[in-house]
């Protein structure tokens, strides 16, 4: 059984509120916090080793350090509550249950970072979350905990919930500042970077839900505890929300030394696959990360038992590995068609583009539309040829990731299923079926 940090009171009854969170310890990081100095509790983050939760796996102690600090100038902590990326959904999870544990992560966080005023910007899908949230900052204001003179420290916070339209690319950190600007969510060219011109052109930090969650405990626990909890350069623990072909999906907190296989067919975690099925492949980090088959998800090419950690995913590289990302861990049994698949995601990807980039605005497009006539049985060969040029085309080509997010499942599917899109070219028969050839699902 793994050491739970995030969701360790989760299941206590009504820690939703202030009463009970507090009772179970809530806040008492924060208490601890305010004795200390903005740069001793940086120190505490740089030395816990966490990676921001959000996707890209960025030190959140040196990201903090980047902050500029110009004189009379305002700060701000901005939480990407955005969370679109399909599979992904242990944000929402954090928020709907254990809303106080956000609202202290970011005391603490603008506490260090000089913020009087952060911002949670949420996903407009997740349309009931910010009334818990808003209901959670009038509680932690009620308790002296928000407000003016917090607890007699002289410190000022207030913390703001803003919706957003429902849009993917409102979760790459630059887009999300311009929406909340109210202007349309397009990624702004990178540098200046936030740190020195964000929010209103100030110096902004925006972190994930998940990484700003983890502070309380990185706090109360000390740095050099967290950072003895995983495996190399991936400290602490994770959030993992798992879907697809499970019998147990749901949202786990993991420790980074668990192997995938683990993960997916012990009973205290996924529960295996339903049914008996054979695993087919995996999305192990949410649907940009390249998907796996059984076989190099489970082991590296070196024969190595993957794992649930940031290097273990990343072995091999995007030919023979993947990435851990966000943590959105989609699995597919036996009788799913990869092609079926691929298609679905590049359809997403394409409705998501902003449009700003001519590579990721046309590309998209056009893979979806290649893989449609694939999925629809009026492909040829030559149409993976010419998928796998266009994806090249993207990738790296544009202001944001959303390119590269788009191009690399296409290219994964390519690279690890070409002979699946081949006999599905051959088999339109696929189509009614909905699934496509077994032959690779080795467990
Ligand atoms: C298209 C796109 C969507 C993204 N969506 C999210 C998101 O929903 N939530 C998130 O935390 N980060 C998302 N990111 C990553 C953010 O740009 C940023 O790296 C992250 O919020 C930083 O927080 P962290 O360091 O705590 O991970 C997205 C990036 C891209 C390119």
């Amino acid at each position: 059984m793994s050491k739970k940090l995030l969701l360790k009171n989760i299941d206590v009854e009504g820690i939703k509120t202030f009463e009970v969170f507090r009772k179970h310890g809530g806040y008492s990081a924060a208490e601890k916090a305010f004795k200390m100095t903005p740069d001793e509790i940086l120190e505490e983050v740089k030395i816990s080793g966490l990676r921001g939760r959000g996707g890209a796996g960025f030190p959140t102690g040196l990201k903090w350090s980047f902050l500029a600090k110009p004189e009379g100038v305002p700060r701000y902590l901005v939480v990407n509550a955005d969370e679109s990326e399909p599979g992904t959904f242990k944000d929402r999870y954090l928020m709907e249950y254990i809303p106080h544990q956000l609202i202290e992560g970011i005391l603490i966080s603008s506490f260090c970072l000089g913020a009087n005023v952060s911002y949670i910007y949420i996903r407009g899908e997740y349309s009931w979350i910010p009334e818990i949230l808003e209901y959670a900052i009038q509680e932690a204001k009620a308790h002296g905990f928000l407000g003016k003179n917090i607890k007699n420290t002289g410190y000022d916070l207030e913390i703001y919930v803003q919706r957003g339209a429902g849009a993917y690319v409102c979760g790459e950190e630059t887009a999300l500042l311009e929406s909340l600007e109210g202007k349309r969510g397009n990624p702004r060219l990178k540098p200046p970077f936030p740190a020195v011109k964000g929010l209103y052109q100030c110096p902004t930090v925006v972190n994930n839900v998940e990484t700003i969650a983890a502070i309380p405990a990185i706090i109360s626990i000390t740095g050099a505890e967290y950072a003895k909890m995983g495996v190399g350069r991936s400290t602490g623990t994770k959030l993992i929300s798992a879907c697809g072909n499970l019998n147990r999906p749901g949202v786990y907190e993991i420790d980074f030394n668990l192997s995938i296989e683990e993960f997916i067919y012990s009973e205290e975690y996924c529960g295996g696959i339903p049914k008996g099925k054979k695993l087919k492949a995996c999305i192990p980090g949410g649907s940009s990360v390249p998907i796996l088959p059984a076989k190099l998800l489970l082991k590296t090419a070196n024969g190595e038992t993957r794992l649930m950690n940031y290097e273990s995913m990343a072995d091999g590289g995007f030919i023979t590995g993947t990435a851990l990302g966000s943590g959105g861990f989609i699995v597919l049994d036996e009788d799913q068609c990869i092609v079926r698949h691929t298609m679905t995601l590049a359809r997403f990807y394409n409705h998501e583009s902003c449009g700003q980039c001519t590579p990721c605005r046309e590309g998209t497009g056009w893979m979806y539309r290649i893989l449609k006539k694939i999925e629809e049985g009026r492909g040829t060969y030559d149409d993976i040829d010419l998928l796998w040029n266009i994806q090249s085309k993207i990738d790296g080509n544009t202001i944001c990731p959303l390119g590269d997010a788009a191009s690399w499942p296409v290219a994964a599917a390519i690279r690890h299923f070409r002979d699946e899109f081949q006999w599905h070219i051959n088999n339109p028969e696929c189509l009614t079926k909905n699934y496509g050839i077994a032959e690779y699902a080795t467990i």
